[in-house]
């Protein structure tokens, strides 16, 4: 079944902050109903026939908004779509009706083989076609659409025509599907390629993005890492705050899976991205 398309923001509803669903905190989140305004879920740990992930899911789906967010598409891929995964991924989206679904805009693997890794495209026409088609795909299996999340890289591919953010752009438009800036991922591949952060981001046409990542990386001097194993640095804070004044209102996530801290420390940082929300576009109202 085709579903109806021209997709706006406004087909998704605003979260809010929230954080990851982690397994370290289940406990805490079962006993005590922190406040925070929704969780993102990744869809794979949940892709199973029944047992105690599920049963968490389903208690905390009870009192929260859940986002499901998967690594496996591999939407770039050159081998045929694993539609055992789209149809466990549609399931579990009966189950607990997310807010909406995203995965990468990469690919995973090839010949069989995953490789475990969110690995860069080549910026093609080619690639955009192919891409496209495939999104469409999805999307149509899934009978909704999905949002696609820019990654980080380390390396270019010299058959690359275009910039990153008129691949992400382009694909979005012609695939008509949502994007997540992950704005961490923005800043590392800015660092590593030496492109410019801020033109990526006012290049992206505003009424695709429906959330933001925001995460740490690791600095190893003359190359950043995303690791979501850190703080947010204070560059992608800043970035971010650029982010909420071109975007508006868009649902933000923190992404923390090592060293993971106490859900005090997310909660505190799902906290700071509100306060910039609010502060970016406080200052907007003034200035309008
Ligand atoms: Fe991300």
């Amino acid at each position: 079944m085709k579903f109806e398309r021209d997709l706006k923001r406004s087909d998704f509803p605003f979260l809010g902050f929230g954080v990851g669903l982690r397994r370290e905190h289940y406990s805490h989140v079962l006993e005590t109903h922190p406040e925070i305004d929704w969780f993102e879920i990744l869809s794979e740990n949940f892709m199973v026939a029944g047992g105690r992930p599920l049963e968490v899911l389903d208690a905390v789906r009870d009192r929260y908004p859940i986002a499901m967010h998967g690594v496996s598409m591999s939407i770039g891929s050159a081998d045929a779509l694993n539609r055992d995964y789209l149809r466990q991924l549609k399931a579990l989206a009966r189950r607990i009706e997310p807010a909406w679904i995203s995965d990468h805009l990469c690919w995973t693997g090839v010949d069989g083989r995953n490789l475990h890794d969110l690995l860069p495209l080549p910026y093609t026409a080619e690639t955009v076609r192919h891409v496209v088609s495939r999104i469409r795909t999805v999307q149509d299996f899934l009978e909704r659409p999905i949002v696609i999340e820019n990654v980080s890289s380390y390396l270019a591919f010299r058959a690359s025509t275009m910039t990153e953010w008129e691949f992400l752009a382009t694909i979005a438009d012609e695939a008509d599907c949502g994007i997540l800036l992950d704005i961490n991922n923005i800043f590392v591949s800015a660092f590593n390629h030496r492109f410019d952060a801020i033109a990526y981001i006012d290049a992206i046409p505003i009424d695709r993005v429906v959330q933001f990542h925001l995460a740490g990386h690791a600095d190893h001097g003359t190359y950043l890492l995303d690791t979501h194993d850190h703080p947010v640095r204070d560059e992608v804070w800043a970035l971010y705050e650029h982010a909420v004044k071109r975007f508006g209102p868009v649902s933000a996530l923190i992404e923390w899976d090592d060293n993971i801290p106490p859900f005090e420390v997310l909660i505190e940082t799902a906290n700071r991205a509100r306060d910039i929300h609010r502060r970016a576009l406080a200052v907007q109202h003034d200035a309008a």
